[in-house]
């Protein structure tokens, strides 16, 4: 049985979780709007991870006998001024997601619940792979300086992104 505290917390990244979906959904049909269907393609691959992300603490807090609590989901940023900034927002925000989940990882040591710590394990990994990837389209479009052939050959790469996850079911 999950204490109460750890329901909390993991509740509240449940919505962080739901948060990132959304925000990269806005960024897909940002980028969908620009024309750019292969930016758009790899945002909306990145927002079926976070609801993965998302599904995957969903099933752990009813598997441990807690209460999932659906939290208002606040609405995501809807304009960017450019590919880069989008890019830079969603590095800013997977540093900020591994702070969360750093501190989550703190509160289960805290409390002795050696089975949410096991189970968060996999999202310390998943964040390594997060920021890495989100560093490395990052990179890739400073290069660019927005502009042309180099923009269409990088929309052409991030459009051919296959999904890592199927769509999360229970089993
Ligand atoms: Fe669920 Fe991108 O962290």
């Amino acid at each position: 049985m999950l204490k109460i505290e750890m329901e909390t917390e993991l509740n509240d990244q449940l919505n962080a979780e739901l948060y990132s979906s959304y925000l990269y959904l806005s960024m897909s049909a940002y980028f969908e709007e620009k024309g750019l269907s292969g930016f758009a393609h790899w945002m909306r691959i990145q927002s079926q991870e976070e609801l993965h992300h998302g599904m995957k603490i969903y099933d752990y807090i009813v598997e441990r006998g807690g209460k999932v609590t659906m939290k208002p989901i606040e609405g995501p940023q809807v304009e960017w001024d450019t590919p880069v900034a989008v890019f830079e927002n969603v590095y800013l925000h997977e540093q900020k997601v591994t702070g969360l989940i750093n501190n989550l990882v703190d509160v289960a040591f805290e409390l002795r619940d050696h089975a949410t710590s096991n189970f968060l394990q996999w999202f310390v990994t998943e964040q390594v792979e997060e920021e890495a990837s989100a560093s490395e389209v990052l990179a890739k479009s400073k290069m660019l300086g927005g502009e042309g052939n180099a923009l269409f050959l990088l929309d052409k790469e991030l459009g051919a992104r296959l999904p890592v996850f199927s769509f999360p079911v229970k089993n």
